[in-house]
């Protein structure tokens, strides 16, 4: 076992920061029509995700002018850093979660709310997974290899990166809901805005999309710590973390890190599980 999680119905959540009240009554959590929710494993791209959304809904962020953090805008919904009221928080209401579909409010169920699912091919999942428990926040000493089991048993916040996509995918009729792909963001990230805002009922213009894009690279992110996570890790985890939380944004390096045989372990894992599995991966 592993002293950062604790496992509730059958799903891992960190530790740190998590109020059990808060999940154990969470299907009665009140949904408003106008909530928009991010739902990710983790490393998918949920903070990028966050910033989206928050350029998307504020102006203020857009034109640079407004100081807050992204995640006083878009709070994450079962980690709540910054122990927000979300009941008396002004509609609409935006929140970035990890929960399984299982969990989630029922108003979700009911289809009040939009939800956009953002997925990414898991070897780059896992590796980016390994960096950040290792080098930010200090909860994984084994090495890659071993994080790979780990990652493949489930034993990580989230548990297991097949369970959350598959029950998201399988029950998608439930809810309304996007997926979108984080390696189609990284290639074409003013197509999934204008895909996002259709979705989200958002009109924009082309300035104001070109604002967006603009401060939502990896590069902008990156060194903007009202976008990047510096300061929640740090009151967070006590640590001024060894390694950056926007680490390197890319797509395939896995190459980097899995040797032939974990690569082909971890495909044969990945054919017998996902198999008939409609949504399409970028490994690449
Ligand atoms: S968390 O902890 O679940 O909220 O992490 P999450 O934000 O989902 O994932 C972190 C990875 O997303 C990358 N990221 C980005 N990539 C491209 N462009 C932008 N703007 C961007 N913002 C965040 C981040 O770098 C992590 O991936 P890796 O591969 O480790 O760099």
């Amino acid at each position: 076992t592993n002293k950062f999680l604790t496992k509730f119905k059958g799903c891992y959540f960190g530790n740190t920061q998590l109020n059990l009240e808060f999940l154990e009554n969470l299907d009665d959590f009140e949904i408003r029509d106008d909530d928009v929710f991010i739902i990710t494993y983790p490393k998918s791209g949920t903070s990028w995700f966050q910033q989206l959304l928050s350029l998307i809904y504020f102006e203020e962020h857009r034109k640079g002018i407004g100081n807050l953090e992204t995640v006083d805008r878009v709070p994450f919904f079962e980690y709540n850093f910054r122990k927000m009221d979300f009941v008396e928080r002004p509609s609409p209401r935006l929140f970035a979660t990890h929960l399984p579909y299982y969990l989630v409010p029922r108003g979700l169920k009911n289809k009040k709310a939009k939800i956009i699912y953002i997925y990414r091919n898991p070897k780059d999942v896992m590796c980016s997974y390994f960096h950040f428990s290792k080098n930010v926040t200090l909860q994984v000493t084994s090495s890659f290899e071993e994080f790979m089991e780990q990652f493949l048993e489930g034993k990580v916040l989230g548990s297991l990166w097949f369970d959350h996509i598959k029950g998201w995918y399988e029950h998608k009729s439930l809810f309304n809901i996007q997926f979108l792909m984080y390696e189609e963001m990284k290639k074409d990230l003013k197509g999934s805005l204008s895909k996002v805002c259709k979705f989200l009922g958002k009109e924009l213009s082309e300035e104001e999309m070109d604002a967006i894009v603009r401060q939502a690279t990896f590069q902008n992110m990156k060194y903007d710590p009202r976008a990047n996570y510096k300061n929640i890790i740090k009151t967070r985890y006590g640590l001024e973390a060894k390694g950056h939380f926007l680490r390197k944004g890319t797509i395939g390096d896995w190459k980097n890190h899995m040797t032939v045989e974990q690569n082909e372990r971890f495909d044969k894992i990945f054919q017998r599980k996902m198999k008939d599995f409609p949504l399409k991966f970028i490994w690449d």
